[in-house]
């Protein structure tokens, strides 16, 4: 078989909703402290203690919602203890992560001052496993409660007088483990509880999403929608990629081709987890009201050597790249039930844009991948038959390519392509069909001539994007070649 791509130009198959290219951002290692919250007094460059380096870098990418406070930490987190004067806040441990002092310093007021300086929305995960309702009664209503009330007036004394507009909280996080160790029976239960006090006040509008499933656990995902369907607008799904077993997952950097195979086999898993929980949501709400929110998702390796095991501290390279372009592909695809997707996580943590040492600062390949792919948030996704040649390796195979194609409201389409093969290049011809012929085109490309080059400290460059010149128009078909394990984004005009 050969590779193949036509391009239905004219058959929209719905909208990816910009909402997919979220980031989470929880307190975990260094992901919060250091790597975003530095505080005012910082010798390292910050405006209202956020640093500039990692505002800077994060604004380009255009985060349309930002998940915080976790993850685990957030079945552990009470509000309270991170609001008021700084020096007031109670320290405790970090629990999950580590073991560490939490000093609290990082609360609700410095979160939503963060998406405010982002242009992010927030979603903010409430408390479940050892919160109280009234708790996550009281927390809403400090944020968003415009009058008179005992929330809005201490909000007020700490110093924000209008609330904040929250568009998005989760009741719990993985309520099936970190968070309870609950059966989907008993969730299900305490999440119409819970979510029945997360008010809308105000005009402030809020989309709950309960805790969902991890990867397969489909009787999870049963359970909610036919106890609680009716209740919630969105039900997460959460999904890693490891390529080795939970005990010994594998190094971020120092990995063979067969592991590299697996990286890939196991991100392309998504397809069919995501397919398997909109089948059952497709039963109990055809009409797909209810957005699956895949608030979790990426890769998870060993910790870099030498660094806290609870800090989750991974270098990230091309085959991190890789991961990230394909799996956006999916989820564009399942732009009719994927209505929010969250990248674990942000800064210094699993699969993040950008790591931090002291006051510097580098872009991982995943960043660039984001960046190369934000031009898809809230396009049409267009109508596309790909065939592919395969990628064997050890009597296994996978498609070679992954591909998506989007069209901007005033005509430019793009395209995501993606070649699996550590060795092989791929050609790819891509016909159209519902135009007339392409105008111009152009292309940038990340790759690399080797599956770990990643970016360091000391050479932040090593893998960056450039002008891709590997494509030829001939006839109306736009014929791309690309090297092994690349990313290519291509544009078109009419
Ligand atoms: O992202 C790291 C952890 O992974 C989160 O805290 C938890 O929700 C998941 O298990």
């Amino acid at each position: 078989m050969s590779n193949r791509i036509t391009i239905n130009a004219d058959v929209t198959k719905g909208t990816i909703n910009r909402n997919i290219y979220s980031h989470f951002a929880e307190h975990l290692g260094r992901c919060i402290y250091e790597g975003i919250w530095v505080g005012e007094d910082s010798p390292i460059p910050n405006t209202n203690g956020v640093r500039n380096d990692v505002l800077a870098a994060l604004k380009q990418l255009n985060i349309p919602v930002l998940r915080w406070p976790g993850g685990c930490f957030a079945d552990d987190y009470h509000w309270m203890d991170g609001i008021g004067p700084r020096e007031e806040r109670p320290r405790m441990i970090n629990n999950h992560w580590g073991g560490v002092i939490e000093n609290n310093h990082f609360g609700t007021h410095e979160f939503l001052m963060l998406c405010e300086m982002l242009g992010a929305e927030p979603y903010i995960a409430g408390n479940v496993g050892s919160g109280t309702v009234k708790e996550m009664k009281d927390w809403v209503e400090y944020m968003t409660f415009a009058g008179e009330s005992p929330m809005a007036d201490l909000r007020r004394k700490n110093g924000r007088e209008k609330p904040w507009s929250l568009p998005y909280f989760g009741v719990g996080n993985e309520n099936w483990g970190c968070g309870g160790n609950m059966r989907p029976e008993y969730y299900s239960d305490l999440y119409r509880h819970y979510g029945s006090y997360v008010r809308n006040y105000d005009g402030n509008k809020v989309y709950k999403i309960a805790c969902g499933a991890n990867d397969y656990n489909v009787q999870w995902t049963e359970v909610m929608m036919r106890e609680s369907g009716r209740h919630m607008d969105g039900l997460s799904l959460h999904y890693y990629v490891v390529p080795g077993t939970w005990a010994d997952k594998g190094s971020a950097t120092d990995f063979t081709d067969r592991e590299w195979f697996v990286t890939m086999q196991k991100a392309l898993k998504m397809d069919e987890i995501i397919a398997m929980h909109s089948t059952i949501m497709d039963r109990y709400d055809p009409e797909k009201r209810v957005g699956l929110v895949v608030d979790e998702w990426g890769t998870w390796y060993n910790v870099e050597p030498g660094t806290n095991p609870g800090f989750l501290y991974q270098q990230n390279t091309q085959r991190d790249a890789l991961v990230a372009s394909s799996t956006l592909d999916i989820f564009h695809r399942h732009c009719d039930r994927v209505q929010m997707a969250n990248i674990a996580q942000t800064v210094n943590v699993l699969q993040a844009m950008v790591l931090t040492e002291g006051d510097r600062m580098i872009l991982t390949p995943t960043y660039h991948v984001f960046d190369m792919y934000k031009v898809h948030q809230g396009a049409s996704l267009l109508d596309m038959q790909l065939q592919s040649d395969t990628y064997e390796m050890d009597g296994e195979s996978i498609p070679q390519i992954s591909a998506t194609a989007s069209r901007q409201a005033d005509g430019t389409i793009h395209i995501g392509l993606t070649n699996f093969s550590h060795v092989k290049e791929a050609v790819i011809p891509v016909e159209f069909r519902g135009i007339g012929q392409p105008g111009t085109v152009s292309g940038t490309i990340l790759a690399t001539s080797a599956a770990n080059a990643h970016n360091t400290f000391d050479q932040p460059n090593a893998v960056a994007p450039a002008s891709f010149q590997g494509f030829q128009l001939a006839e109306g078909v736009l014929t791309a070649t690309l090297p092994p394990m690349s990313v290519v984004v291509l544009e078109v005009k009419a």
